[in-house]
């Protein structure tokens, strides 16, 4: 066992370090690699690296360019091997991983270019046997990976070692996951096009490296990081087997980590100071496991269950159970604007003024309507002036057959003699362009531009089903996104300005945004960080001291109970306009069939999320609603209001 370890981290088998952004993780991973290649090359020795793609990688590699151009970190005595490769992709395809270590990194450094191994995607397969026992001999007379790199798929996979790898599994062909396909076929423009296969380094190979470095950011990660950091080494999750390894350290930021033992239930490894947000987070889980209200909690309840601490600052569960069962009950509210001439005391919203300006940013369109369609709903309904701000056009989500179907209807209008030649002449060149489109072609600017009015359409007439008045329904079409595409987007001043003028024509009362625990990477993940700069520096503005800011959870992963501020029931009734309105984002419905277990569609998803979280109340022994969108406060600084 690690000495080092302390009494919260005795359940992790994995050294971890957590970080409160991923800027802050890759610093420290950069300085200590640097840090290795100068005192190498001072000695002459080469370093050697184990890299790997993804997105999790990606601002580690912008770190080491940065530290290239601004700080004189030379690569010339640096050796790299790559994890993994898809198998059948040539080395200039954009979705080739050899592609992708060129454009983030290789190309932006000085090494040479004979000292980079990435595995070749188009060895033959009856030579892929001899080919990988090369792959491994170079890394040998290399002198072995002085440090691999490592991200995590959602399988639990590292490099391509899917479910089922044992932990002496070597460099090999390996065919592709399901879930790893699907979370691949965003970069591939549907999973019908993500290749079967790949050549990968296996658990064994990674395991002989002198030290490991596993990064993951984002929440998403959160529950298959704690099955391999806190979980039994099994091959069902390939990455636990990185617990053997005497050198592997990981560094992961806050919302990754949060499915941690230390951060889940703190109270049972160590004392704690019982803030009231950990009070409640407690006793409601102390419910849930228990499944019974918090009510008819008792003291050996609490006393039995490695709470005995809390009884003793609280004095007893009767007191105790009352104060948390009205918390809860206080964030529950049909008035997401304030309720106009009530005591708001104990209500989240406060009453005045009666009729709020409010302002709501969705990254994409879709995002706000999964989050909140309901609570829009009743804003409008309610008389407050809201506007809907979506950051991104969302066109690089739109697939072909979408823009050839729009196309066809334009077609059919453009029949017309009369019609305007010039517009004819553009409508021919959009769809011979998607009749000749490669399925990894690169859109033009006007297609691009077109699957962009296509989504805007699209948030429109979704906008209707909920009474928006359009004239409130801005599209920002921020640059980073439009410029850029994924794993490519570089935020920038513009951006942040974009916003921030935005704030202060509007001057809100109430904010409501999505994505803190995003991948920081995803469009999603970018947003918030763009917001939280721009309202940082409105700070100062009058409006900003009084304006509320709300935070919506996104479709894949809905509030837990005890972080909700803000509950906002849906009736049979208003659930139903929530998915009307979700229909009309009729381009973004799945393209691929269900997986089990998984809700395919994102309204399925959002439907999902609202039932459980009105049942997770009634449970509690609250009242039961159909449906309940949730919102916590922000804690961010800058958002924190
Ligand atoms: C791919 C790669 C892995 C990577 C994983 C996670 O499957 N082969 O090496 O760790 O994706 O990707 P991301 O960092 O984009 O979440």
């Amino acid at each position: 066992m690690d000495t080092s370890q302390t009494e919260a981290e005795q359940y992790e088998h994995i050294r971890t370090r957590v970080f409160p952004s991923s800027d802050d993780a890759v610093r420290v991973v950069a300085a200590a690699l640097a840090r290795l290649i100068r005192d190498r090359s001072q000695e002459r020795l080469n370093t050697v690296l184990g890299l790997a793609t993804g997105s999790t990688p990606v601002k580690l590699y912008r770190e080491l360019i940065r530290m290239h151009r601004e700080e004189g970190l030379s690569f010339q005595n640096v050796v790299t091997f790559n994890l993994d490769e898809y198998h059948g992709l040539p080395p200039n395809h954009p979705e080739s991983y050899r592609h992708f270590m060129e454009v983030q990194l290789f190309k932006h450094v000085d090494i040479p270019s004979e000292n980079i191994h990435v595995p070749d995607g188009l060895v033959p397969r009856p030579e892929v046997y001899a080919y990988c026992q090369e792959y491994e001999r170079k890394i040998r007379e290399a002198g072995g990976l002085d440090v691999q790199i490592l991200g995590i798929g959602r399988t639990g996979h590292i490099g391509f070692n899917e479910p089922g790898s044992g932990p002496d599994s070597r460099t090999r062909l390996v065919s592709l996951d399901r879930l790893t396909r699907r979370d691949a076929a965003r970069d591939f423009r549907g999973e019908a096009n993500v290749p079967g296969y790949a050549i990968t380094m296996g658990v064994g190979t990674i395991l002989q490296a002198r030290e490991l470095a596993l990064l993951a950011w984002g929440e998403s990660k959160a529950s298959i990081l704690r099955a391999a950091i806190e979980g039994p080494q099994s091959e069902s999750i390939p990455a636990s087997f990185l617990q053997r390894h005497p050198n592997c350290q990981s560094y992961i930021d806050e919302p990754a980590a949060s499915e941690l033992t230390r951060f889940r239930v703190p109270w049972k490894v160590g004392t704690v100071d019982w803030k009231p947000s950990l009070v409640r987070k407690a006793v409601v889980s102390l419910a849930a496991d228990l499944k019974k209200p918090v009510l008819r909690l008792r003291d050996e309840d609490y006393s039995e269950n490695g709470l005995a601490s809390l009884l003793m600052e609280t004095g007893s569960s009767y007191s105790l159970n009352i104060r948390i069962f009205n918390e809860l009950q206080h964030t529950i509210t049909g008035w997401p604007g304030g309720k106009p001439n009530a005591d708001d005391s104990n209500r989240p919203v406060p009453a005045n003024p009666a009729h709020k300006r409010v302002l709501v940013f969705s990254p994409e369109p879709l995002d706000a309507e999964l989050g909140m369609a309901g609570t829009l709903h009743r804003l409008v309904g309610h008389g407050h002036e809201v506007t809907l701000v979506y950051l991104t056009s969302g066109n690089l989500g739109v697939p072909d057959s979408e823009a050839r179907m729009a196309i066809g209807l334009l077609n059919e209008l453009s029949e017309n003699p009369e019609g305007d030649p010039q517009r004819r002449k553009r409508i021919r060149a959009l769809a011979e362009e998607v009749d000749n489109k490669k399925p990894f072609d690169e859109d033009s600017a006007d297609l691009r531009k077109f699957k962009g009015f296509i989504r805007k359409a699209e948030a429109r007439a979704s906008c209707q089903v909920l009474g928006l008045d359009l004239s409130r329904v801005i599209f920002l079409d921020l640059p980073f996104y439009e410029t850029g595409r994924y794993r490519q987007f570089r935020p920038s001043e513009e951006d942040v300005s974009a916003i921030r003028a935005l704030c202060e024509l509007i001057q809100p009362h109430q904010i409501y945004l999505t994505g803190s625990g995003a991948d920081p990477s995803s469009v999603s993940g970018i947003s918030f960080q763009l917001l939280r700069t721009a309202l940082e520096t409105c700070r100062n503005d009058a409006w900003s001291g009084r304006c509320q800011t709300w935070i919506y959870a996104a479709a894949e992963r809905p509030w837990p109970i005890h972080e909700i501020e803000m509950a906002v029931p849906l009736s049979p009734a208003e659930l139903s306009v929530k998915l009307d309105c979700l229909y009309h984002h009729r381009s973004q419905r799945s393209q691929t069939p269900f997986l089990e277990n998984q809700s395919g569609e994102s309204w399925q998803q959002a439907e999902h999320n609202n039932r459980v979280t009105a049942q997770q109340y009634d449970r509690l022994g609250l009242a039961e609603y159909e449906a309940m969108e949730s919102f916590r406060r922000s804690r961010e600084p800058g958002l924190a209001r």
